[in-house]
C-alpha cells in the first residue's frame, strides 16, 4: 500500500499548465506579440489607370495601376501599417540588357514615390534596388560575355537607381540585389548628394531560393529569367556562418537595417542576426510562403487566420523587428478587429 508521505512526493515539482489555465495568466507570461506597427506590405505596381490584375500564383494578391494604389494606401494609413513596399511590373518594352530603366527619374517606380508622397507624407514608402524588373535577361545585374553577373558594374547601376528613388523622396531604399560592397556605394553616394534621411534597409542575407516563384510571375521576371537561377549572388541555403558574414558586411557599409530572406523557412538565420548584432532586424516573409499557405487554406486543410497569425508570431519570436509580408493587410485588419 502506498503511503501518504509517498504521494505527496510524487506531486510534480512544477506544474507549468497553471498559468496556462485561464486566458487572464496565459495572457500574463506571454512573451511576444504582433502589432501592426511590425508590418511591411509589399505591393506590385502597374502603368496606367484603373488596372487591377490578379496574380494567379497568389490568391487575394492583386498587381495595380498607382490610382487603385492610392485606396490600397489609404487603408494602410487608417489601420497603422508603417510601410508599403513597392515592385514594378515593367513593360517588356522598356527591358534591356543592362536594366537602364531603374534610373529613369520620370519612370514608373520614381513617379510613384513622388505621388504617394504628397499624398500620403506619413505613410512610410520603400522601393527595391535591384535590376530584375528592369532587364531583358531577368537577372539583378548586368551580365559580361559569358552570361556571369559583372558586380562592380551592376554596382554603379544600382547606386544611380538607389539616388533616383531617394530623389523622388523616398523614405527606405532596400538593395535585394546580394553585389558585395553596393549598401557603402550607395550609403557614399547619398551622403554626397546631401540626401542623409534616406534609409537603407539591406537584404543582407538573402538566399537562392525557390520560394520566389510566385513574384517571379507577379512582376513578370520569370519568363525572362528562363531557366537561369541566381546562385553566383544569392546566398546558398545550405549556410549561416556566412549569413552573419554578409550581414556584419552591410552594418559596417552603413546599413540602418537588415534583412533575412525568406522567412519561415529561415527564422534559424533570424535569430543568429538578432543574437549576434542586436540591430533593426527584418524578415521577409516570401511569395512561396503566402502561395503555399493560402493554397493550403483555400483547400480547407488550414484554418487562415490562425496559420497567418501564427506564422507572424512566429517571426517574432525568433527575434524579427518586422516583417514584410503579402498578409500586412489582412493581419492588420484582423488585429484591429480583436482590440
Ligand atoms: C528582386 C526581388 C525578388 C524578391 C524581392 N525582390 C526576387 C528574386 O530575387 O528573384 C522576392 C520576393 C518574394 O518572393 O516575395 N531582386
Amino acid at each position: 500500500m502506498k503511503s501518504k508521505a509517498n504521494s505527496i512526493l510524487s506531486f510534480p515539482a512544477h506544474r507549468p499548465r497553471r498559468m496556462r489555465r485561464d486566458d487572464w495568466s496565459r495572457r500574463l507570461i506571454q512573451e511576444n506579440q504582433l502589432s501592426t506597427s511590425d508590418l511591411i506590405y509589399p505591393v506590385f505596381l502597374l502603368e496606367g489607370s484603373n488596372q487591377s490584375q490578379a496574380v494567379s500564383s497568389m490568391p487575394g494578391v492583386n498587381r495595380v495601376s498607382l490610382d487603385l494604389l492610392f485606396n490600397v494606401a489609404e487603408e494602410c494609413v487608417a489601420l497603422g501599417i508603417p510601410v508599403l513596399a513597392l515592385f514594378p511590373v515593367i513593360d517588356a518594352t522598356l527591358k534591356t540588357p543592362d536594366g537602364k530603366e531603374a534610373f529613369n527619374p520620370n519612370g514608373l517606380v520614381p513617379n510613384a514615390v513622388r505621388e504617394l508622397k504628397k499624398r500620403f507624407p506619413n505613410l512610410g514608402i520603400m522601393t527595391d534596388v535591384a535590376l530584375d524588373p528592369y532587364t531583358s535577361h531577368g537577372q539583378d545585374g548586368v551580365l559580361d560575355d559569358e552570361g556571369r553577373i559583372l558586380n562592380d558594374e551592376t554596382t554603379v547601376i544600382l547606386v544611380q537607381q538607389a539616388v533616383t528613388q531617394a530623389e523622388a523622396g523616398v523614405d527606405i531604399v532596400a538593395p535585394s540585389d546580394m553585389m558585395d560592397g553596393r549598401i557603402g556605394k550607395i550609403r557614399e553616394a547619398l551622403e554626397q548628394k546631401n540626401l542623409i534621411h534616406t534609409r537603407i534597409m539591406a537584404y543582407s542575407a538573402k538566399y537562392a531560393s525557390a520560394f520566389y516563384g510566385p513574384f517571379r510571375d507577379a512582376v513578370g521576371s520569370a519568363k525572362n529569367l528562363g531557366k537561369a537561377d541566381k546562385k553566383t549572388y544569392q546566398m546558398d541555403c545550405a549556410n549561416t556562418d556566412e549569413a552573419l558574414r554578409e550581414v556584419a558586411l552591410d552594418i559596417n557599409e552603413g546599413a540602418d537595417m537588415v534583412m533575412v530572406k525568406p522567412g519561415m523557412p529561415y527564422l534559424d538565420i533570424v535569430r543568429r542576426v538578432r543574437d549576434e548584432f542586436n540591430y533593426p532586424t527584418y524578415a521577409y516573409q516570401v511569395s512561396g510562403e503566402y502561395a503555399m499557405l493560402k493554397a493550403a487554406a483555400q483547400n480547407g486543410w488550414l484554418d487562415h487566420d490562425a496559420v497567418m497569425m501564427e506564422s507572424l508570431l512566429a517571426f517574432k519570436r525568433a527575434g524579427a523587428d518586422g516583417i514584410l509580408t503579402y498578409f500586412a493587410l489582412e493581419a492588420a485588419r484582423l488585429l484591429k478587429a480583436s482590440k
